[in-house]
């Protein structure tokens, strides 16, 4: 039986004190770590203050991207050994907002997960397809390989704790959400992907959340298909009022 997993993802959102406060808002409705794990993803700049107020709750603290290096002259980089120090559990690798705009490459995601595991952060790996190869057929394979690529060189145990997060592009940001069946059939076969790259028994332990205009009036029926076993979600969750209504809905 697999946990369910909420994401929220900030992006380039928020001040420190608001940061903070949300932290202190949400507390007292997140759902007990048994059954349902809460995570929030914020830029580098708020972690510490985050980690901080998360002690003693079952709000986890991610960051959005990290260098796959331990260390070195990388100007503005920040290392998952610097993340691990300050007690962040994940790291979101491979958004398709990264992969567009900083050039993420298939490549540098499978060096930053391996990294992440290196220093026992856990990655939720981005992959999803655009409007085009959605429509020209080649949606499948586009994301088996973004799977591949990701996994490369991982060990059984470590495929079994990454998260996998598939976002369409299309979806993102738009208000035009993946109905529950396509983006099933895209978890399913994500799973498939993993099974065939380690085996069935590893596929079902894997994590895999949807995200792309995930709300609280649809997370409930998202979360209730056969695959889909978690929201990364954006805009909804800035605001403490929507993101306890998405936990709600989604427990
Ligand atoms: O990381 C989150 C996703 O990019 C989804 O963003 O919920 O604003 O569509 P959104």
């Amino acid at each position: 039986m697999r946990k369910t997993v909420i994401a929220g993802n900030w992006k380039m959102h928020k001040l420190l004190n608001s940061a903070g406060q949300f932290i202190d808002d949400i507390k007292s409705s997140v759902p007990s770590a048994m059954k349902t794990e809460t995570i929030v993803c914020a830029p580098y700049l708020f972690l510490p203050l985050l980690v901080e107020k998360a002690k003693g709750t079952d709000i986890r603290i991610a960051a959005q991207n990290m260098h796959f290096e331990e260390k070195g002259a990388f100007t503005g980089e920040v290392s998952p050994g610097m993340l691990a120090d300050i007690g962040v559990s994940h790291c979101v690798i491979g958004h398709s907002e990264r992969r567009e705009m900083f050039g993420e490459t298939d490549d540098s995601v499978n060096k930053k997960t391996h990294a992440a595991f290196a220093h026992n952060i856990l990655p939720i790996i981005c992959v999803g397809e655009s409007l085009e190869q959605r429509e020209s057929g080649v949606m499948e394979s586009h994301i088996r390989q973004q799977v591949e690529n990701a996994l490369s060189g991982l060990s059984d145990e470590q495929i079994s704790k990454t998260i996998i997060a598939y976002e369409p592009i299309w979806a993102i940001g738009t208000g035009k959400t993946a109905t529950d069946e396509e983006a099933n059939d895209v978890c399913k076969h994500i799973r498939k992907t993993i099974a065939e790259l380690s085996n069935q028994e590893i596929a079902d332990q894997v994590i895999i959340q949807y995200g792309g205009s995930v709300k609280p009036d649809n997370i409930g029926d998202l979360l209730a298909k056969s695959d889909i076993d978690g929201a990364l979600v954006g805009g909804a969750s800035l605001e403490a009022d929507s993101f306890v209504k998405l936990l709600e809905e989604g427990t």
